[in-house]
């Protein structure tokens, strides 16, 4: 299946758009964010991307792998909602889909108090606020990559089905929260620069920059949430930036040689691996997380191989981690560096 896929630029003019703006080399976090639970903590930000054309033009090859409606979410039912005393109401399998009839279904309604707080990245309550769901609405997109959801007195339904709980919970937008993850790989290479074979696949091994969480001490990919008007390509290098390289703290002498390799990068051909629903803890009845999973291969390992590795300051450590099966790293990034080894026929 994933060698159906075709491959392109699909950066292309938007890429010319950051190399007039620059990188923002700013010594600050990135807007902070209320402290995740550690399954959710690859997904840091807000949400958004402006009109339908770069979204379009992305080649989804490898989405089909993961069935869009076959099994229920789960980690969207967790008995305890993340960083909450918030019980879910359980929600059996057979009663997931809103299809199936549940009269007395009577979710608890929880909003975490940060979002409350109306911060930036979040809604205001409905209520006061009715916006257009389905589309790009004042610069946040609030399509789905699952089609179309229903609305139901002013709320926008979870496409995947019931979750327990009513509210935004700790997502700050209505609807889809659409984030990006960019994974960048390298081949794991000896001394002389050749390629080391896995003892047993006898198949290369791949590497990819992951960071390990401060909040959670989780290994996961540098993903992040898409702004309002970003572009995702754009989130993608942004995210790797801000949260693997660091950048922003780097002395400026460095700065430009940095910028140049992760620019050249971000504009070579990018493999998408996933686009659509993530099954997250944190989603609600009312509130879901999405993602693009995007892979950036430097083949030659003379790019971003060679970068020294910091750790950001949403970030405890950062390093390359050999890919494989027994990776521990959350769930759904499991699944998506499965599909990166099997596209680079590479050891897993
Ligand atoms: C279930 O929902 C889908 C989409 O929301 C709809 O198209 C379908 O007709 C529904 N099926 C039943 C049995 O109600
Ligand atoms: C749910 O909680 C929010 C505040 O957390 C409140 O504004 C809203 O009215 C509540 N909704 C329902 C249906 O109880």
């Amino acid at each position: 299946m994933v060698a159906l896929v075709r491959r392109r630029n699909w950066t292309g003019s938007l890429r010319l758009t950051l190399t007039f703006l620059g990188l923002p080399y700013v010594c600050t976090a990135a807007v902070s964010r209320p402290a995740l639970s550690c399954s959710s903590a690859p997904f840091i930000k807000t949400t958004t991307s402006p009109i339908g054309s770069s979204w379009c033009s992305f080649h989804t090859a490898s989405v089909n792998t993961m069935p869009s409606v076959a099994l229920p979410h789960v980690k969207a039912r967790c008995p305890l909602y993340p960083g909450s005393k918030t019980q879910r109401l359980p929600v059996p399998d057979d009663k997931v889909d809103w299809n199936k009839s549940w009269p007395q279904y009577n979710p608890v309604n929880y909003t975490d108090p940060s979002v409350l707080k109306k911060p930036v990245w979040a809604d205001p309550d409905i209520g006061s606020f009715s916006p257009a769901f389905n589309t790009v609405d004042s610069g946040v997109d609030r399509t789905s990559f699952e089609g179309k959801y229903k609305v139901e007195s002013g709320k926008p339904l979870n496409p995947r089905g019931r979750t327990g709980v009513m509210g935004r919970g700790l997502l700050g937008r209505w609807g889809p929260n659409h984030a990006a993850d960019p994974i960048v790989t390298r081949w794991k290479v000896d001394a002389k620069g050749a390629k080391i074979l896995h003892s047993v696949s006898k198949r290369p091994i791949l590497q990819f920059v992951s960071i390990k969480r401060k909040d959670c001490g989780e290994w996961a990919i540098p993903g992040g949430m898409v702004d309002p008007g970003e572009l995702v390509s754009l989130t993608l290098q942004r995210e790797f930036s801000e949260e693997a390289l660091n950048s922003l703290c780097v002395p400026p002498a460095e700065r430009g040689k940095i910028q140049e390799r992760i620019n050249k990068l971000f504009k070579s051909s990018g493999f998408q691996i996933y686009k659509g629903y993530v099954d997250d803890p944190r989603n609600t009845d009312n509130a879901w997380m999405e993602t693009v999973a995007v892979n950036f291969h430097d083949d030659s390992g003379n790019s971003v191989s060679e970068l020294p590795l910091q750790a950001g300051d949403d970030a405890g450590q950062v390093k390359w981690v050999d890919v494989d099966s027994s990776v521990a790293l959350y769930a759904s990034h499991s699944h998506f560096l499965e599909l990166v080894a099997k596209e680079r026929k590479a050891h897993w």
